[in-house]
């Protein structure tokens, strides 16, 4: 496909391309983030930003479109990425972009323009940032679709690779599904070795071409290494039987893959060698590997990498070796749901105002803002209703306290703290409520943040 060419999207796809009538729908395979998911992405977000924080890497943001040649020229035109899923448009002038497909070579645009080459190598940046790729949407598989990932840009040593390896690691740890997934790893040489290799697969496909899919026939003539890791049961059988790479690769890079793996033999992670795995992107050099899931395979990769010490060079830069590595999050969540993993809840309410006439409700309003501001998650219904309907309101939020001011309580200066979960309650003066509230809630459990401490 031309890649310039705008996507028309296919009436098997999404319906008519004429005008929608409401109620209006998400286009196939995009999602509404639900505030029930919410907590999922926000925990995430947390790991992710202190296992790269404690390895010194700094968060970039590199925008949602960019040219279309970033992509075309950094992932390759013959990718399954850039040569049938992007969603390319034009601006008003003619130009075109494209919605990220992924980050790296965003990433290493921003590098070069940015001159970074002139910090402290390497320069090591991670992202968390939703990603558009027009595929066939499945379980899994989406058109927009959130990644975290980090590059670490600028110097070439096994040792690194191993380190993205375990930062990766690490992460799947700490979100409860490292277990889940295995390590696959493979060398896919470098510019010495791998020209050579790809000459002797082009010959042992020569005269086999009939019994190919009709996308490996063109992956013969555009990206032989994409055969190895074709899905369709006929091109499988010729790619286990196919030369690998492996035993063709220069010293050099057998030397480096040896050494990554003892690398992570030496940290404990155990992975297992894959002579088939490429990689979907034309980027990499040396080390590539994925975490596949143990029982669907490569199905559904929660996330991959490797390193691409071509592709600063590529893009315009000057020769600069990188690594780095991605996570579907999507896929990480559905993981961690199958998994039954519990994450913190922040959005819980601690506490439901119930109050009745007007003067309970001008005294509701400071004592609301007084709870909120002391770290008590409060919420208040100041709408007009009888306390038992705010109270069955109280018991739908599920809050553990419900404080009730009524007219008696009012002209008494008391307030009622309800035991939500026991169904008790005691009487306390009106000045006493928030000391008494956060009594029973517990200091640890406040919801506090301030802005002005982390700035000083
Ligand atoms: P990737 O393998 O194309 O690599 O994507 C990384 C992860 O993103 C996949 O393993 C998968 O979990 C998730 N993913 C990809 N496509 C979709 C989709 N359509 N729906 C849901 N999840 C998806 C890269 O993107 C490289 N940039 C990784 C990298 C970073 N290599 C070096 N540095």
């Amino acid at each position: 496909m031309d890649s310039k060419k705008p996507i028309v999207m296919d009436d098997e796809d999404e319906g008519s391309t004429g005008p929608l009538k409401p109620p209006y729908q998400t286009p196939k395979g995009v999602h509404d983030i639900l505030p029930h998911d919410q907590k999922f992405y926000t925990f995430m977000k947390k790991v992710v930003r202190h296992r790269c924080r404690q390895a010194g890497f700094k968060r970039i943001t590199t925008p949602i479109f960019e040219f279309t040649d970033v992509f075309t020229r950094g992932i390759g035109a013959s990718s399954d990425i850039v040569s049938k899923e992007m969603y390319t448009f034009q601006d008003r002038k003619g130009r075109s972009l494209t919605l990220k497909p992924e980050s790296t070579a965003g990433v290493v645009r921003s590098y070069i323009q940015n001159g970074m080459q002139n910090l402290a190598q390497p320069v090591e940046l991670y992202y968390i940032e939703p990603h558009f790729r027009y595929d066939r949407p499945q379980k899994g598989r989406y058109r927009m679709f959130w990644q975290f990932g980090f590059e670490c840009i600028g110097e070439s040593d096994p040792a690194l690779d191993a380190q993205v390896i375990q930062l990766a690691h690490t992460i799947l740890k700490d979100l409860g599904i490292a277990e889940l997934f295995q390590l696959q790893l493979n060398s896919i040489g470098c510019e010495v070795c791998r020209p050579n290799y790809i000459q002797i697969l082009r010959d042992f496909y020569f005269g086999k071409e009939r019994s190919l899919c009709a996308d490996c026939k063109y992956r013969l003539e555009k990206n032989p290494l994409r055969l190895l890791d074709c899905k369709e049961e006929d091109c499988q059988i010729l790619a286990q039987i196919a030369p690998k790479l492996a035993d063709y690769l220069c010293t050099e890079c057998k030397e480096y893959d040896k050494n990554v793996k003892e690398f992570l033999e030496e940290m404990g992670i155990s992975f297992k060698q894959n002579n088939s795995l490429v990689r979907g992107l034309d980027y990499y050099t040396k080390t590539v590997f994925e975490f596949w899931d143990k029982t669907d395979g490569a199905q559904n990769a929660i996330g991959g990498g490797g390193r691409y010490d071509g592709l600063v060079e590529l893009m315009g830069g000057q020769k600069t070796p990188a690594c780095g590595f991605a996570a579907g999050m999507e896929r990480i969540i559905a993981a961690m749901k199958r998994e039954k993993i519990r994450v913190p809840e922040k959005d819980d309410l601690h506490v439901f105002v119930a109050q009745l006439g007007d003067e309970a409700k001008k005294k509701c309003l400071p004592l609301i803002a007084e709870l909120r501001e002391r770290g008590v998650r409060t919420m208040g219904a100041l709408g007009k209703g009888a306390i038992k309907t705010q109270m069955r309101l109280a018991d739908k939020f599920k809050v553990p306290y419900t404080l009730i001011l009524g007219l008696t309580e009012v002209r008494e200066g008391t307030i009622i703290i309800r035991d939500m979960s026991v169904g008790t309650q005691v009487t306390v003066p009106f000045e006493k409520a928030v000391d008494e509230v956060i009594k029973r809630i517990g200091e640890k459990n406040l919801d506090r943040f301030s802005p002005t401490e982390v700035i000083v």
